[in-house]
């Protein structure tokens, strides 16, 4: 199979949402913190009424629809969560519903999970499929669905909620570059979530920062040799028109890209002026270890390699900043959001992602950018996942709300024998939306 990648694409995020500017008060942290110190705009997170399971139901469905998919043709279905509702049934089966309707039970893929890599996993799976032996000429469906919550501190307004669901097959006006991939894995507690009866991480905020840093460079580094190897000359940022990262919150991505910049510094490439090269040189001694602490490397870094990331990594930033932390869904809501901004200028370019799980899993791969047949063109994408649309659309909820709902969910965190509110007003139509969970803990959900 040839040009193998990225068919469609729809994103779905629930319609309720918190203002960072309005919780960085109620909070009593110090203004702008939430929205210029993490350089967050807003948070979405879901209520009682939805959860992974349903999100994931409403954008395969949506899909579907859109771009008129017979679900018969879907050969392979993996879906990236972190998000635990059940330690043992995936949450593919739960969508297998949708197919078993059409008579297609021959679908391959169960679950990936590792904090927010797993969306990558399950794509690369599906990638790897098409261009396998196995393939069997139908579609692959990769789903990353999370809601990311955090206890009451410093990391909750980092979460967020969104489902992101990507058609893989031949012929892509997204194709992967397969050559050219970087990963680096290795043990560490930075994020994990040990206590099966919450659903809240236990995280070292500080130290995921700095290994997600590490990763970064590690996954660039192997990148860069990869290409190299197969194209005889150094990559550099020049190579790649846009960046797209695994965003927690914007602030980390702003250090990430000037970390990319400070590589390319420290490999003397020709992306870095003269000038910036003035500026960095007072760190080019710097040991691997004193860089990633160094406040000062991290300043003048980021703002010698502003003009690129306003170029270059900003386009990706809209729904990253407005919707928050998608866990397994961010990288792709960041690549939603330059499909969004620049789908009239994209062909021919190529965007490079960097994929983070803490614990830790992290990929750096590229993505090729060619004109697609309708209903998979770059505009057809952009109309169907209708980003504007959806963020206009949706509900600003005071904190006490966000807090109160916080709160129901933590009782409702693998609870059993209720049922859910019946007023479905915010939700819009096609949304699906859990109704019930009875004794034996089977869930239940319908569509509006
Ligand atoms: N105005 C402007 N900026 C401010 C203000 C203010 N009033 N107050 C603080 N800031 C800045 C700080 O200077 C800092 O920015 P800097 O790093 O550029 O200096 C930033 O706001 C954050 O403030 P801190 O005090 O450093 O950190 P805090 O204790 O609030 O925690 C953290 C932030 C660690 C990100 C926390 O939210 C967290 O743990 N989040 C979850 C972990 C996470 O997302 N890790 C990333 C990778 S792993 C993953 O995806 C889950």
């Amino acid at each position: 199979a040839k040009d193998v990648g990225i068919l469609a694409v729809d994103i779905y995020f629930p319609p309720t949402c918190v203002q960072q500017a309005e919780l960085e008060a109620y909070d009593g942290a110090s203004k702008g913190k939430y929205a210029i110190g993490l350089g967050q705009d807003c948070l979405a997170f879901c209520t009682e009424l939805e959860d992974v399971i349903s999100m994931s139901l409403t954008v395969v469905t949506s899909l579907l629809e859109k771009y008129q998919i017979d679900p018969k043709m879907i050969g392979r279905l993996e879906v990236g969560t972190e998000t635990v509702i059940d330690k043992s049934k995936s949450i593919k089966t739960w969508l297998m519903q949708i197919f078993e309707e059409h008579g297609n039970t021959d679908i391959e893929g169960v679950d990936s999970t590792n904090a927010c890599y797993g969306g990558t996993a399950a794509l690369f799976n599906c990638v790897n499929w098409v261009e396998s032996n196995s393939w069997d000429g139908r579609y692959g469906l990769v789903v990353c669905t999370d809601s990311a919550v955090y206890a009451e501190g410093p990391a909750r307004p980092t979460g967020g909620a969104a489902a992101i669901a990507m058609l893989i097959g031949p012929h892509a006006p997204i194709a992967f570059e397969s050559k050219y991939r970087g990963t680096h894995m290795s043990h560490v507690y930075d994020f994990y979530k040990p206590n099966l009866a919450s659903e809240y991480p236990v995280v070292d905020g500080k130290l995921s920062q700095t290994c997600y840093l590490m990763a970064l460079d590690s996954c660039y580094k192997r990148f860069c040799a990869k290409y190299e190897k197969f194209e005889g000359k150094q990559f550099s940022i020049s190579d790649a028109d846009y960046f797209v990262f695994h965003s927690p919150y914007n602030k980390l991505v702003q250090k990430s890209f000037a970390r990319l910049y400070f590589n390319d510094f420290m490999r003397n490439s020709s992306s870095v002026d003269k000038e910036a090269r003035e500026k960095l040189e007072p760190f080019s001694s710097l040991s691997g270890n004193e860089s990633y602490q160094s406040r000062d490397l991290e300043k003048v870094s980021q703002q010698v390699a502003k003009n690129l990331y306003d170029e270059k990594v900003q386009p990706a930033t809209l729904v990253p900043k407005q919707v928050g932390n998608m866990y397994t869904a961010s990288l792709y809501a960041a690549f939603a959001s330059v499909l969004h901004d620049k789908h009239s200028t994209l062909v021919g370019q190529r965007i490079v992602m960097f994929s983070y799980g803490s614990g830790l899993s992290s990929s750096m791969f590229s993505l090729r950018i060619q004109d697609g047949q309708h209903p998979f063109s770059l505009s057809n994408i952009d109309n169907v996942m209708n980003v504007s649309g959806k963020l206009e659309a949706r509900h600003v909820f005071p904190p006490e709300k966000f807090v109160e709902t916080m709160k129901v969910m933590e009782h409702r965190y693998g609870a059993k024998d209720f049922v859910t509110a019946k007023d479905t007003s915010l939700l819009s139509p096609g949304t699906f939306y859990l109704t019930q969970v009875d004794s034996m803990y089977r869930r239940f959900y319908s569509r509006k």
